[in-house]
């Protein structure tokens, strides 16, 4: 797909289809009124018969006499003018693609973005065009043997701004939503292959090829030799249940000089998760294929920063098994030695995310890295407390936490700052080593992000817990590739601020 910004004075006639938002009262909104005019009062007519109201989301599609418009015009509802903000935009633009997508279109020229949008500037409306359309025409890569459906045919999308300034704002805006849309469709690709096909092997060598597409890309995989060379003894016990070989997947990415410390991203990738020997329930244990991703979070914001040449450091972590019973696996009261020479009694072997993440953390210290956000599926608990809306988002640093929440409010990936502290890591006291891998029912979410704390010490550090955001169930069940939209905007806004 590609996208370009066009100055709306010398747009007229180009496109296949015209994209232009009408509103459900007052003006018609800022395309349409010309766009009106060319059309005999058409629009309006339409919407005073009620033929058209304009109700948010409604689409109606208009051949169009030559000479005027495009070859089509596609109203697109947006409601009312005082409702409209940023989340009546991205829906607006939402049912566009949906539309479009059913239409011949091949070249669509989207006048969107000419609405005045609640504090959204023009770059970061053209961004949420490039978001939208990139992450609604993503298919997932099944394997249903029936005839595929043809895919739509749209090929490029303009975006018309007022002016040259504003095109300039938004041709970087479209750069930055590709690039989230490209980092989106890896993650969801890997999070939706099946889990005999997304092994920790097959992750170590997704992140090789990001490297071979990426020169500024660097990837290291360490077998279980090299994951037991570094003492990770945490992560040695959760996969030493399964057949499938652990990995231990680095990716370095070099956008500024040597001397700047990295971000490092880390990331949960339990490429299968049945809880061990702490065997999970039967109902919805499928969707523990999806347990691995925080990783491919991780390896598509790699890719998104990479396509976007950020001028940062970055390192991308991700420790990658199967969570599986077996006759060799870690059993409830097992203690463990990890890599920062803590001792783990692992009470509860469905506790699995933690303990690949302590010693994942622990590695990121060599690095000496700025800020270290770890990205999982951690918890159920996470889930019961903040549904499928925002991730949890603990830290044990104002600043740090202050970004990434800002930076999900901007990309509409937003997370929901919760409690850590000594009094959940009270819970996770233990009589026989120096902390238990659970600390009961309550606060699960902060216990568990409690555990990460006391690995992750002085490092200035956040975990985003995406248990019910990642993905989705039902007949919905995909991946969401959640949270590639925060991380990306937390980094580009990293850039620009220091
Ligand atoms: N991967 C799960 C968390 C999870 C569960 C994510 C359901 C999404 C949907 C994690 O490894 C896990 O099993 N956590 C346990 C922790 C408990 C044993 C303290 C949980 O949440 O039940
Ligand atoms: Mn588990
Ligand atoms: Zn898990």
């Amino acid at each position: 797909m590609e996208f370009k910004a066009i100055i709306d004075a010398k747009a007229r006639n180009a496109a296949d289809c015209a994209v232009v938002g009408v509103y459900e009262d007052g003006d018609l909104g800022a395309a349409a009124g010309r766009m009106d005019k060319q059309l005999d009062g058409l629009i309006a007519k339409l919407r005073s018969d009620g033929d058209f109201s304009g109700k948010l989301g409604d689409v109606m599609l208009l051949p169009t006499p030559a000479g005027t418009a495009a070859a089509r015009v596609l109203l697109i509802g947006l409601g009312t003018h005082s409702a409209f903000g940023r989340k009546q935009y991205r829906k607006a633009l939402g049912s566009a693609v949906q539309a479009l997508a059913k239409t011949g279109t091949g070249e669509a020229a989207v006048y969107l973005a000419l609405e005045v949008v609640a504090d959204l500037d023009v770059q970061y409306r053209a961004r949420a065009v490039a978001e939208v359309f990139c992450s609604q025409l993503y298919k997932i890569p099944d394997l249903k043997t029936s005839a595929k459906p043809k895919p739509p045919r749209l090929s490029s999308v303009s975006v018309a701004v007022a002016d040259a300034r504003a095109a300039k704002s938004a041709a970087e805006g479209l750069r930055i939503g590709a690039a989230v849309g490209s980092g989106l469709a890896l993650s969801k690709d890997l999070a939706n292959l099946p889990p005999n096909v997304c092994t920790p092997t097959y992750l170590g060598t997704r992140a090789q090829s990001l490297a071979k597409d990426f020169p500024s890309i660097k990837t290291k995989v360490l077998d279980e030799h090299g994951i037991k060379a570094l003492k990770m003894g945490a992560f040695l016990a959760v996969t030493q249940g399964s057949d499938q070989p652990p990995r231990l997947i680095v990716c370095e990415y070099r956008g500024a000089k040597k001397s700047a410390a990295p971000i490092c991203l880390v990331g949960k990738g339990i490429t299968f998760d049945s809880g061990g020997i702490s065997l999970k329930d039967p109902p919805a244990m499928d969707e523990m294929k999806f347990d691995m991703s925080g990783a491919a979070a991780v390896l598509g914001t790699m890719r998104a920063v990479a396509e976007l040449e950020l001028p940062i450091n970055l390192v991308a972590i991700v420790a990658t098994c199967e969570n599986m019973p077996s006759g060799g696996a870690v059993k409830p009261s097992d203690i463990v030695t990890t890599m920062s020479g803590q001792t783990v009694e692992i009470l509860n072997t469905d506790a699995e995310g933690r303990l690949i993440l302590c010693d994942a953390i622990t590695y990121s210290r060599r690095f000496k890295p700025a800020a270290v956000v770890d990205v999982a599926t951690l918890t159920g608990a996470c889930i019961v407390a903040l549904g499928n809306h925002f991730s949890g988002l603990m830290s044990n640093d104002e600043a740090l936490a202050e970004e990434l929440q800002s930076a999900g409010i901007r990309a509409d990936d937003r997370a929901w700052r919760m409690p850590i502290g000594e009094e959940y890591a009270d819970q996770l006291k233990s009589n026989f080593a120096d902390i238990a891998n659970v600390g009961g029912r309550e606060g699960g979410a902060c216990t568990a992000a409690s555990f990460l704390w006391k690995f992750a010490k002085d490092l200035q550090w956040a975990h985003l817990d995406v248990a019910g955001t990642a993905w989705l169930g039902g007949s919905q069940k995909g991946s969401t590739g959640r949270p590639v939209p925060l991380l990306v905007d937390f980094l580009i806004n990293r850039v620009q601020t220091t």
